[in-house]
């Protein structure tokens, strides 16, 4: 096993409030971790420090070693539940739009070959996601799933390595959502992902995770609810037995629903 992700004392602090602490971790390349915890535990931080769009206040990240720069990054891709995709830019826009950013910073924006190519990559990521009869098609025509599967596309599109998933089918239908478990347990064994995936779903977090983090606070000051941060609580690895359960548990739900 590889390390690819390591956390290492990692604290995050808003003025005199203290949001993560002592947060120590190695992540494996190739492992799909789910991240559950109470709203305000500090998970979507966790996965900003993660994408480098914010620093640690205290302690380090490192990506195969090195410290992580904060900086766009085409090793991180990320999906929020809502609102990652363009709304002025249709499916194939938006998925190529991550490639025309990536190479705006040295060329400005793509033009003919670069721009063709752009769009078959764009093209041929849709098809994977199942969205390649929707390519000129606005987010605002499509479903929630459809939605996501195009964040999904383009998220992927520049081959991250670590892919980040913030509660992103928490707004979806549990048979919408099925479908997107089986395309993101796919994606993630095709492309060789390292998937970080927060959820409020328990049994989503079972099913799908090769681990699962429980981020919580470890002490209360009844006095200065800011005074503690959370940091992961429990580390529990997925055995088959547990991500049976969950499957079966999942599909008891979804029959219920
Ligand atoms: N930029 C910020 N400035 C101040 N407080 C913040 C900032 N970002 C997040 N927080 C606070 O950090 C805590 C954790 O937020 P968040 O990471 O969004 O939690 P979760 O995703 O687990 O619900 C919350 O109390 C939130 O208000
Ligand atoms: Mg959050």
């Amino acid at each position: 096993m590889t390390t690819l992700l390591s956390l290492r004392d990692v604290w995050v602090e808003y003025g005199d409030k203290v949001v993560l602490e002592r947060v120590d971790l190695d992540i494996e390349q190739g492992s799909f971790v789910s991240v559950v915890g109470p709203s305000g535990a500090g998970k979507s931080t966790f996965l900003r420090l993660v994408l480098g769009q914010e620093g640690p206040t205290r302690g380090q990240i490192l990506l195969d070693g090195i410290p992580l720069t904060a900086e766009c990054h085409p090793d991180r891709g990320v999906v929020f539940q809502r609102y990652s995709v363009f709304p002025h830019l249709t499916a194939v826009q938006n998925v190529a739009f991550g490639l025309e950013c990536d190479q705006s910073l040295l060329l400005g924006k793509l033009f003919g070959r670069a721009k063709r190519d752009a769009l078959a990559r764009a093209t041929e990521m849709l098809a994977a996601v199942g969205l390649e009869h929707n390519l000129d098609v606005y987010p605002a025509q499509m479903s929630g799933g459809m939605q996501q599967r195009l964040a999904i596309a383009q998220a992927l599109i520049k081959h991250p390595r670590v892919l980040l998933l913030d509660e992103p089918f928490g707004a979806l239908d549990p048979g919408i959502r099925n479908d997107m478990h089986t395309l993101v347990t796919r994606l993630w064994r095709e492309h060789g992902l390292t998937i970080i995936m927060v959820t409020h779903d328990i049994k989503e977090a079972f099913k799908l995770g090769t681990r699962v983090l429980a981020f919580d606070k470890r002490r209360i000051d009844p006095h200065a609810p800011n005074r503690f941060g959370a940091t992961a609580v429990y580390d529990v690895p997925v055995t088959k037995k547990t991500q049976a359960e969950a499957i079966a548990a999942d599909l008891a739900g979804g029959a219920a629903a």
